[in-house]
């Protein structure tokens, strides 16, 4: 800035340089309005608010709202946000059929690449990513039919009747009822549940540059269809080391709380360099102090199964576990040194499997909330005069020119 400014691109340019950054460690690929996180404090803000006060006082479409569009909804502009997130809740009923097309025993993440994807066949002449009016009605359809694509993909490898989304519900009871409700038996959503649900969505809302978020965004950097590029950040997020890992944590948990192990010893194969044993959702990029969401899931973990009394109790072992990894981990030099602490998904698990979510659905659920960010982050390039395709360089370590060998002389 100022009289005395580079270009900095025009330098880059004119020298030659680029940096060569495995994992993006230190290169912003774009600016963003979003989502600010303060890794060194623990902080974690949406559109400027701090995640503490979000999950205490506002809804999960509340915070779509606010993400979406930057700023807080008036209770008019809720009410109507709510009506027309309703108003698209239902799938075609082509698209009703493309879940038979998947083997009964298929992992519900690849039923939702699969079927967000083919979203876009429904979606595509009449998308025009420019057109801002185009860019909010597929915000709007991505978040109203998540919920009923994922119900749908357990019902789907249940073998269960697919329950219709009940409009006289809120956002996500209407998720819990068809998840677990049969026509023939509606289900009463239980408030607690769906308190503990709502929260759960907006902790996993957005997190800015993420791997699935920067995958959307580079997909979407070359004018794609907006759900083909949801599709290709659904599959992102299914990796272990992303959304997949509140899955792993319960199955490391289970695993400890069965072995005849102690945690320490689940603590030493964490911190052995032979052993690929980690633990599951400890440590994170970013975070290099506690991961605020932690805090505040770890607390709603603790309430919920005191309010389940008997109904929890085959978790609380889990949580027992959890809590007691925590503190050994949290007093050990290994994970000092690196700043590895609990992230959000440590706790999430235990919360949905107390609800009687099984565990292949945690990626589906984390996918159905971090939708509103990918669809936020993919609306803000897209109005971004800065913004390019993407296209990332390399460092190329391959062989120099070579000739061409006839394949009777290899
Ligand atoms: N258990 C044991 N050691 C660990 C762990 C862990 N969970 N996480 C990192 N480390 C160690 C690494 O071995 C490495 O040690 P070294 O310096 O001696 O080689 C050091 O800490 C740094 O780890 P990196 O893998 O380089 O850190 P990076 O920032 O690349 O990875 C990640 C972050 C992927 C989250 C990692 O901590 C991890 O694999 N955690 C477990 C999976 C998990 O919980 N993922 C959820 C992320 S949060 C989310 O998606 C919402």
């Amino acid at each position: 800035h100022g009289p005395n400014c580079i270009d900095i691109r025009a330098l880059y340019k004119e020298l030659g340089y680029f940096t060569y950054d495995p994992g993006f460690m230190s290169t912003a690929s774009c600016r963003s309005d979003v989502t600010f996180i303060d890794g060194d404090a623990g902080t974690l803000l949406y559109r400027g608010y701090p995640i503490e006060q979000l999950a205490g006082q506002s809804t999960y479409l509340e915070v779509c709202y606010l993400l979406l569009n930057g700023d807080l909804p008036s209770s008019d502009e809720l009410h109507d946000f709510s009506r027309i997130i309703k108003e698209h809740s239902m799938l075609h009923e082509a698209v009703r059929r493309f879940f038979d097309g998947f083997r009964h025993d298929a992992h519900p993440m690849a039923i939702m690449v699969g079927v967000v994807g083919a979203l876009s066949a429904f979606y595509h002449d009449n998308v025009d990513v420019h057109n801002p009016e185009h860019r909010r009605i597929a915000a709007h359809r991505l978040i109203s039919k998540m919920p009923t694509i994922a119900a749908w993909s357990y019902k789907y490898a249940n073998g269960q009747p697919f329950m219709y989304p009940d409009n006289n519900l809120s956002y996500t009871a209407n998720f819990l009822s068809m998840m677990f409700g049969v026509p023939s038996e509606p289900y009463q959503p239980n408030p607690v549940f769906v308190r503990a649900l709502d929260l759960i969505l907006i902790l996993h809302a957005d997190h800015e540059q993420n791997a699935s978020t920067s995958t959307v965004r580079l997909s979407g950097s070359s004018e794609a269809n907006p759900f083909a590029a949801i599709s290709a950040g659904i599959a992102s997020l299914w990796g272990p080391l992303h959304g997949g890992a509140n899955e792993k944590v319960i199955r490391m948990l289970e695993e400890i709380v069965h072995s005849d192990k102690s945690v320490e010893d689940f603590v030493a194969r964490a911190k052995d360099k032979n052993d690929s044993f980690r633990l599951m959702g400890f440590g994170h990029r970013v975070y290099k102090n506690y991961d605020p969401r932690a805090k505040i899931i770890r607390k709603m973990c603790h309430e919920l199964l005191e309010e389940m009394g008997d109904m929890g109790a085959d978790n609380q072992p889990l949580f027992d576990v959890a809590m007691e990894l925590e503190r050994i981990a949290m007093e050990d030099d290994y994970f000092i040194e690196r700043k590895l602490y609990p992230n959000v998904d440590f706790y999430s698990g235990i919360i949905l499997r107390a609800m009687g979510i099984p565990l292949n659905m945690f990626t589906v659920i984390f996918a159905l909330a971090r939708t509103v960010g990918w669809i936020s982050h993919w609306n803000e390039m897209m109005q971004d005069p800065e913004s390019r395709i993407g296209r990332p360089r390399q460092l190329y370590t391959g062989y120099p020119e070579r000739e061409y060998r006839p394949i009777e002389e290899r």
